[in-house]
């Protein structure tokens, strides 16, 4: 169970996402690690968060102390429109001062198990950690409107508990492959933000947040960071359907 649970909902995006980089400069600031470990999530919704945190935090943020990483990748190239890392990159590395070696990045045009295991060692090598697993200081997630987050969709739930840092997974409309964190690695980690807007992502949250018998099939609903805080930022479609 995380040690404390919110949910903070906004009327549209962009005030959830200047309230997000808000969090993430507290955090930052006030904590006492030299090295701050940061896994990104993919999408579009984190798009608005990337922007403000280049216009608004540019010069706030010590981005040095701030380590990237993805919590999931797709098995594109780094140039591909596709890439999570191309969207962040464009969106803010190349606004701020953070230098190259802090950012982590998933090859997403390697071969996918060899790029999974390498990922995973890169990870082992420059995070602490507990109980086994790798410590992300936070964790950013989106949710798909199939309940997934990052790569783990619901064909895949034994990534929820797999013993690995990363597995491969597949998109299971597309069958992009992709390279994801699993479960146990996400709640691991000393915090988690869901970042979820949109009506298409309400009866989702519904189930979830009504703890209804469908959430049992949704990635999502297993977020629960063992030793961290979990806060859900939604907006107001997002969270139209909770009772
Ligand atoms: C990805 C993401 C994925 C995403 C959700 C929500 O690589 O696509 O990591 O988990 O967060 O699908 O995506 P949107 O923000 O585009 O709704």
């Amino acid at each position: 169970m995380a040690v404390s649970i919110e949910v903070k909902i906004y009327p549209e995006l962009k005030k959830l996402s200047r309230a997000v980089a808000g969090e993430i400069d507290k955090i930052v600031q006030s904590s006492l690690q030299q090295q701050f470990h940061l896994a990104l999530s993919g999408g579009n919704t984190p798009k608005k968060l990337f922007k403000i945190l280049a216009e608004d935090y540019k010069d706030k943020i010590p981005w040095e102390r701030i380590h990237f990483w993805w919590g999931d990748e797709r098995c594109v190239s780094p140039v591909s429109d596709e890439s999570n890392f191309k969207m962040a990159n464009d969106l803010l590395f190349t606004q701020i001062p953070v230098p190259s070696k802090n950012i982590h990045r998933i090859k997403g045009e390697n071969f996918p198990q060899e790029e999974a295991e390498r990922y995973a060692g890169e990870i082992s090598k420059n995070l602490l950690s507990r109980n086994g697993f790798p410590v992300f200081d936070l964790i950013l997630l989106g949710l798909g409107d199939d309940g997934h987050t990052a790569s783990i969709f619901p064909d895949r739930m034994n990534l929820l508990d797999d013993s690995h840092i990363t597995a491969v997974a597949e998109h299971p409309q597309t069958g992009q492959k992709r390279i994801t964190l699993t479960g146990k690695v996400l709640n691991n980690a000393n915090r988690v933000f869901f970042l979820i807007t949109g009506e298409n992502k309400a009866l989702r949250i519904s189930e979830i947040m009504n703890n209804e018998e469908a959430a049992k099939k949704l990635p999502a609903n297993y977020i629960d960071p063992t030793h961290g805080e979990l806060i859900w930022f939604l907006d107001e479609a997002a969270a139209s359907k909770i009772s």
